[in-house]
């Protein structure tokens, strides 16, 4: 998942269709759990979310941080403001996962860890779409 994949944008988009249509079919099926009133079966799909989240998106962002965006500013600095728009939407990302580690401390999927999954979905499909738009066919 780095390196010379990411500077392409189909092979790029094609990573980050899978990995974002996995999370939408978990937060799915998260919705799913609750709204049937099954709070165990919700709990165990939110620590798959979680880990999904993890290590998939935020591994990465991480590799693009370290790679892709520090190549995309040398090779084109015009685009610098753009590329820290995008480094600030993984924080956000990173926040938003930092978040709802901190709510899994109460054992259970509440109203308000769901809406920072769906939250999570938001960002990275827009950030995805920013990004890919930077990228070379
Ligand atoms: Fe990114
Ligand atoms: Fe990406």
């Amino acid at each position: 998942m780095s390196g010379p994949a990411l500077l392409k944008k189909h092979s790029h988009a094609a990573i980050h269709e899978v990995a974002i249509n996995e999370a939408v079919e978990l937060l799915d099926l998260l919705a799913a759990c609750l709204e049937r009133k099954e709070p165990e079966k919700a709990w165990k799909v939110a620590l798959v979310l979680v880990e999904h989240w993890e290590t998939r998106t935020l591994r990465h962002v991480e590799a693009e941080e370290e790679g892709l965006y520090k190549k995309l500013v040398e090779d084109h600095p015009e685009l610098k403001d753009e590329v820290t728009a995008l480094i600030r939407d993984h924080q956000l990302m990173r926040k938003t996962v930092a978040k709802i580690k901190n709510m899994l401390r109460e054992q259970h999927v509440s109203k308000e860890m769901f809406r920072a999954f769906a939250a999570l979905v938001e960002i990275d499909l827009l950030h995805n779409e920013a990004e890919e738009a930077l990228l070379m066919e």
